[in-house]
């Protein structure tokens, strides 16, 4: 299996049935792999199209879901082309925007649903568990769709000092004062109108010294959250997971305070984000400038294929950089304002030669 399902590119060959989509095109590559045709499909939900793997109503590139290779590699096949690619309107204006562009294919209209699906809206306060890649792109998205308070809770320092640098809040959860006391510090009330999930089953728990706690971010939601507000579940929590602590968890079933919670009537939405329902809007939003703010949250280091190891070994120190991997030095051979890239990226070869 090929690794990698965050993908842009310029298409290079085209199938016998592509009507639309052109050698040349530059494109984001949505992560759910997606027919386009099936019930699902056609009610905007390409997270669960029924058509590309046979295990179960959903598929991606470089997992096992459905066995479509991914694209941390030279070149990449994309089924449904037509109806899965989003082609960048304009090749110029594309590569003036291409770092913030690659982001389209998952994390930030990831983060953009976790938002919305939370009920983010104008003078909205939010809460984001997670400062990794997901939860810094829902920051960007809780800023776009107009949030009064943007608060990002992680353990992470370097992480939250990425977040804090841009400008959003942030609580530091292994500290002593609960998460409400720090919320409280921040808003003036123990709680919020939206919390974003950006960790999913691999939490830890609150305080100093807690260990793992597969449920600590949705119970904290379930408690920070007001009374008729909203909890947007991009983090994942599945079956399966052999690490898990115990018989339970290991079956997907976590320890939720939901008894407590049901009288605050949370709404509540988990799930794959359905990507082709949001890049669109969002890369015009990049494309015009209305989402400026993105790059600086989000640390971007461009690498090149054959540093593709070393990044992961970074990345997998829970590193505050979100990588990307250059497979042919486009980014190099580009007509860009290489002062702003250099200033992005200072350590990539692809961009120093
Ligand atoms: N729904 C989707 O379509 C979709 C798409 C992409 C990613 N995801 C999922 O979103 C989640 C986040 O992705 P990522 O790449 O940013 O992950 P990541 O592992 O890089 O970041 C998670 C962060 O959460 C922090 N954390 C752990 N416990 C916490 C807690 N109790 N409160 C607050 N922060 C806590 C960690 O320190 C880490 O910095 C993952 O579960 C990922 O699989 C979902
Ligand atoms: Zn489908």
């Amino acid at each position: 299996m090929i690794l990698g399902h965050e993908n842009t590119g310029e298409v290079v060959e085209v199938g016998r049935d592509v009507e639309f989509i052109k050698k040349g095109d530059l494109v984001s590559v949505p992560f759910n792999v997606s027919c386009g045709r099936c019930r699902n499909c056609r009610e905007g939900h390409t997270e669960i199209c029924m058509n590309v793997n046979p295990a179960i109503p959903c598929g991606a590139y470089g997992f096992n879901l459905g066995g479509w290779q991914g694209g941390q590699a030279e070149y990449m096949m994309v089924p449904y082309a037509d109806f899965a690619l989003l082609k960048f309107p304009d090749k110029d204006q594309a590569m003036e925007h291409i770092l913030e562009l690659t982001f389209l294919s998952d994390i930030l209209p990831t983060g953009f649903h976790g938002c919305v699906i939370a009920g983010v809206k104008p003078g909205s306060t939010v809460y984001i568990a997670g400062a990794g890649p997901v939860g810094r792109a829902a920051t960007a998205s809780a800023r776009l769709l107009g949030a009064w308070a943007i608060i990002v809770g992680d353990t992470n320092k370097e992480r939250l000092a990425v977040v804090k640098k841009a400008g959003y809040e942030v609580v530091d959860i292994s500290k002593t004062a609960s998460l409400a006391d720090q919320i409280e510090a921040i808003v003036g009330v123990r709680e919020v109108d939206c919390g974003v999930d950006c960790v999913g089953f691999e939490s830890h728990g609150y305080g100093p010294g807690a260990g793992e706690d597969s449920a600590a971010v949705l119970n904290g939601l379930l408690e920070v959250v007001r009374f008729g507000g909203g909890m947007g579940i991009p983090g994942v929590y599945i079956a399966g997971d052999l690490e898990a602590c115990n018989e339970t968890e290991k079956q997907g079933s976590y320890n939720l305070d939901f008894g407590k919670a049901w009288i605050k009537s949370p709404s509540l939405r988990a799930g794959q984000c359905p990507v082709v329902k949001y890049s669109r809007d969002l890369m015009m939003a990049i494309l015009w400038g209305r989402m400026d703010y993105l790059s600086e949250v989000m640390n971007v280091e461009v690498v090149s294929l054959d540093r593709t190891i070393e990044a992961y070994r970074t990345f997998d120190e829970d590193s505050a950089k979100q990588f990307i991997i250059d497979p042919h030095n486009s980014l190099k051979k580009a007509t860009i304002d290489r002062r702003v890239i250099f200033d992005r990226v200072p350590h990539s070869e692809s961009i120093h030669k």
